[in-house]
């Protein structure tokens, strides 16, 4: 199965506990700390829109890019419930076919390590940079190469739900620095579990690999945090956050 298909089902109910409103909190503080008061917002591999259509009743205009439709769909559904006016759409963000510029670029919750190639994502991150306004605020995050070698990869977690189960069985490789997510999901339908398998692929990248990059491109002011502060990243942190401006 794709990536992002089956997993879709789920997605939500597995990230229950994620802090997005936290999460909505901290790119703000950024936007703040940054001196920038973005009006428009590009949002890429925004999965099923929890920070897009956050934003959005927040007053941000906003885009929400992602290569699933099964995510979409559930975005969309739920910007439909609250009434928000969001343009979802279903692209590849390494072949963007989109030219109106934005305040701010943001990608979250590790988007960028589904991109496996370093020159995709130059250029990727070439294009986010065209797209960027003068003085536009690019917002990212993603998993450390140490979560993705060392905590994530060669290891095996598995939770049992009433409804839901998962087992999610990963291997990485020191030599492409891939990691090899194997997903299989069981979903209760009435009294059987229908059973999903997935295979996810991340690259694990190192913070300098990427910092080359974005001034390779020109960006300037390029800041990296530990996740939600403002603090210097350490070895073991498992998230890692990128501001920068174009
Ligand atoms: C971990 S989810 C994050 C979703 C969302 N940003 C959030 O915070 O919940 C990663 C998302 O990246 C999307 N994705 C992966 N590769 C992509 C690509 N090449 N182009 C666009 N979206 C992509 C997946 O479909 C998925 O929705």
């Amino acid at each position: 199965m794709e990536a992002y298909s089956g997993f879709a089902q789920v997605y939500d109910f597995l990230m229950k506990d994620v802090d997005y409103d936290g999460w909505v909190d901290y790119i703000e503080e950024i936007f703040i700390s940054k001196g920038c008061k973005p009006q428009t917002i590009l949002e890429l591999a925004c999965g099923t829109g929890n920070i897009t259509n956050r934003l959005s009743k927040r007053g941000y205009d906003i885009v929400g890019i992602d290569i699933s439709n099964e995510m979409l769909a559930l975005a969309k559904n739920k910007a439909y419930d609250l009434r928000l006016d969001i343009k979802y759409l279903n692209q590849d963000m390494r072949q963007l076919n989109y030219s109106k510029k934005a305040d701010s670029v943001i990608c979250m919750c590790d988007g960028f390590n589904y991109i496996l190639e370093e020159n995709d994502l130059l250029s990727v991150l070439e294009k986010v940079y065209s797209l960027l306004k003068e003085d536009g605020v690019l917002i990212f995050d993603i998993s450390s190469y140490h979560k993705l070698s060392e905590v994530l990869g060669n290891n095996v977690y598995a939770e049992n739900f009433e409804d839901i189960s998962y087992i999610w069985q990963n291997y990485f490789d020191y030599e492409t620095n891939l990691c090899e997510l194997g997903l299989t999901i069981f979903k209760r339908q009435d009294r059987l579990f229908s059973r999903y398998q997935e295979y996810h692929y991340q690259r694990a990248y190192r913070v300098e690999e990427i910092l080359e990059i974005l001034k390779y491109i020109g960006f300037i002011n390029i800041c990296v945090y530990r996740a939600f502060s403002f603090e210097k990243i350490q070895y073991k942190d498992d998230r890692v956050f990128f501001v920068c401006k174009k």
